[in-house]
């Protein structure tokens, strides 16, 4: 754009548009919408984790005054469409695993709902089940792609040959636990269907990720056009993911409000349930090779990765990914093996493949480091690909060492000792430790439609910004504003923009960071459409709308951002207590488009990953087949106290490659490497290397 007539939005830290609904308590969250007399659904969960239902005794539950219908395997009605395992639910008796939504009540008040579903019994045909992940099961799987549609291996060169005569190696196993998305707004559904059996109509209060995908997700499943379906979800509480693909509450309570048409059905997933079906990140084994030269430059590299699937329906972690890219070597291999359990489906968690991906190299390379007697940022520095090792692509930025070296500058590297075990304040062992981060720019051209559409009100105009993008509380709302404001060349005042209809165009979902990139530049385009047709002086219910364009940038560079991360940890001599008194990450990100938003963000991720490298782990009881620690109360979540400093920083990075507006994304990068980091602190201040996550007292002492 040539001379601007105003102060540019993007860049500045402008607070949050949906704050102020947000703190007075007046933005609605799925359950909150205003429906007339609205049903509540409350589901009956399985006890066993493999078998039959063969009967459900649902006369007490039926009973109790307030009861308005009981759903079960066999009086359900049928789904026209039931080829998705994970929505077809009370479709068959099968039990896939425990916590299977196996029925279903809805009645006046919660809680009614609440005590009929205690008083439904099922019978079960129970047969033995199988819940445990080893790198040894004889029945370990090789997925056709993992996920989304990466290659399930690859191989270049001959790593076993380069591991075999390398000068300096490493060969160990690391594992990462699993884990389960507790965003702080649990999963919601409100279905209402209307217009009758000739002309039926479903309305979703949802909290997703994306409303477009949800909504074609189940007009498939009632085999319904979906513009006879219409989700509204303006405020989500967090996602992390978990609310990114349709889990099974939204098929059953839509399922349910079949029953009583022109009633809205609500569904309000409890915490305890959240740990039985709307997904979490797998537990992976990954045994991880470096062969290095007496310099410490890879030779070798290698990540053969073991992680888990349910039986009924794949999800496979691309957790070798980062291996193929990270660092150059000329011989290198990633596999991915799944065992298939019964268990219910893996499923998206903040950055999956990179975080659990970034653990398992980013510690080995620190042991690489040590094997070398090289600083660890040195060695890293050492072995910065020039191109893409992957693609063979050239970067459009790669500002990874200037990540390395501005942390440690700003974090005081230099005086730290080389020697682990090196450090005692008084009974604390005091290290530090350093790890790398990265997360790709991922796009889809074409995915998503925005229209700008000029509104002359009395007293000013504005420009209506719509696109049915989603706020996971990410701050999308808000640099959408500042995104348009400069494209229109107006002030952010004079924006309004609407998201989180699938009635708004559509747009692709809040995820895999792309979120600002795909709707950005969707934006952008239909801005840009809209002055070149109707100038600066439109007229009231002037309106264009565009896709967004493919630019062929992704054909030509390999894109990605950039972070490290720095960590400090005192271990204490008598008890293992692990303290992280400081955290910094500095990250390569391209354009900060909101600093305060980009800074939460950041320092989201970084504690989210703090909090998975020394509390949170899912506890299975493998007799029962089951998470035990299945609420807050006994899945730690890392708490302020937990976190003294976490500080993220950003360098100047200009690229305009990833969108015209140069960002890339900033939602998951934060939670990479951070474990690794403390991994490595940990090793520095004890002289212990911990190569299981969580890092637990016992592990150290
Ligand atoms: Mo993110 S796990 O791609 O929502």
């Amino acid at each position: 754009m040539s001379e601007s007539l105003h102060p540019r939005a993007m860049g500045t830290a402008r607070e949050r548009v949906d704050g102020w609904a947000k703190v007075t308590g007046t933005a609605p969250y799925a359950y909150e919408h205003r429906v007339p007399d609205p049903a509540y659904l409350h589901p009956v969960q399985s006890t066993v984790a493999r078998g039959r239902v063969t009967e459900v005794d649902a006369r007490a539950a039926t009973a109790l005054d307030g009861v308005l219908t009981v759903l079960t395997p066999f009086n359900a009605p049928r789904l026209r469409r039931d080829d998705d395992p994970e929505l077809a639910v009370l479709q068959s008796d099968e039990v896939w695993f425990r916590g299977q939504l196996v029925a279903a009540v809805v009645a006046e008040t919660p809680e009614i709902a609440r005590q009929a579903a205690d008083l439904v019994r099922v019978a079960y045909e129970v047969r033995p089940h199988d819940v445990t992940l080893s790198a040894d099961r004889a029945d370990l799987y090789k997925p056709d792609v993992v996920n989304p549609k990466h290659p399930t291996d690859t191989l270049t060169g001959d790593p076993d040959t380069a591991f075999a005569s390398a000068s300096r190696a490493v060969d160990a196993t690391y594992t990462t636990a699993m884990y389960h998305n507790n965003p702080m707004e649990p999963h919601t559904t409100v279905a209402l269907w209307h217009g009758g059996n000739a002309s039926p109509a479903l309305t979703l209060y949802d909290s997703t990720q994306g409303v477009h995908p949800l909504r074609d997700a189940v007009a498939a499943l009632f085999e319904l056009s979906p513009d006879r379906i219409r989700v509204v979800s303006p405020y989500v509480g967090g996602g992390f993911g978990s609310k990114g693909m349709p889990h099974a509450h939204v098929a059953l309570t839509a399922l349910a409000a079949t029953r009583v048409e022109g009633r809205a059905v609500k569904f309000a997933v409890t915490r305890q349930q959240m740990f039985s079906f709307v997904g979490y990140r797998t537990p992976t084994i990954q045994r991880m090779r470096l062969a290095a030269d007496a310099d410490g430059r890879l030779t070798g590299i290698s990540n053969d990765v073991v992680e888990l699937t349910s039986r009924y329906k794949e999800f496979a972690e691309q957790t070798g990914l980062p291996t193929r890219t990270m660092y150059a070597a000329p011989h290198r291999r990633t596999t991915h093996r799944l065992a298939a359990l019964d268990l219910s489906v893996p499923s998206w968690m903040r950055a999956p493949g990179e975080c659990p991906g970034m653990f398992a190299p980013e510690v080995a390379m620190d042991e690489l480091a040590e094997a070398c007697g090289l600083d660890p940022i040195e060695l890293r520095i050492r072995n910065e690909p020039e191109r893409d090792p992957e693609s063979g692509m050239p970067y459009s930025t790669r500002n990874f060492v200037a990540c390395l070296t501005e942390g440690a500058r700003w974090f005081g590297w230099d005086s730290r000792p080389r020697l682990p075990r090196s450090t005692l304040d008084g009974d604390w062992w005091v290290g530090t430790g350093v790890a790398g981060s990265t997360y790709p720019v991922l796009r889809r051209p074409g995915s998503a439609w925005a229209s700008v559409r000029y509104r002359a009100d009395a007293d000013r105009g504005r420009y209506e910004v719509s696109i049915g993008a989603a706020d996971l509380g990410t701050g999308a709302w808000t640099v959408l504003t500042q995104i348009a404001a400069d494209a229109l060349d107006v002030s952010p005042d004079d924006i309004e923009v609407r998201i989180g209809d699938s009635d708004l165009p559509r747009a692709p979902v809040a995820g895999g960071s792309s979120g600002t990139t795909n709707w950005g530049s969707t934006v952008v385009a239909a801005a840009r459409r809209f002055r070149d047709k109707y100038g600066f002086t439109p007229t009231d219910g002037d309106e264009f709308a565009a896709t967004m364009p493919d630019d062929g940038h992704a054909e030509r560079f390999a894109m990605a951002a950039y972070g490290a991360q720095f960590a400090e940890v005192r271990v204490n001599v008598y008890t293992g207590e692990i303290r992280v008194p400081r955290l910094l990450g500095v990250f390569a990100v391209g354009r900060v488009i909101n600093p305060r938003t980009a800074r939460s963000q950041l320092v989201g991720g970084m504690t989210m990953g703090l909090s998975m490298a020394l509390h949170e782990t899912s506890v299975l009881d493998e007799r029962l087949g089951f998470v035990v620690n299945h609420d807050l109360a006994e899945y730690h979540i890392a708490t302020c106290a937990d976190v003294p400093s976490v500080e993220a920083r950003w360098i100047a990075e200009e690229d305009p490659y990833p969108n015209p507006m140069g960002s890339k994304g900033i939602g998951e990068i934060g939670i990479v490497g951070t474990a690794a980091a403390i991994a490595n602190a940990v090793y520095h201040a004890t002289g212990i290397r911990v190569r299981d996550l969580p890092i637990t007292n016992d592990k150290v002492f």
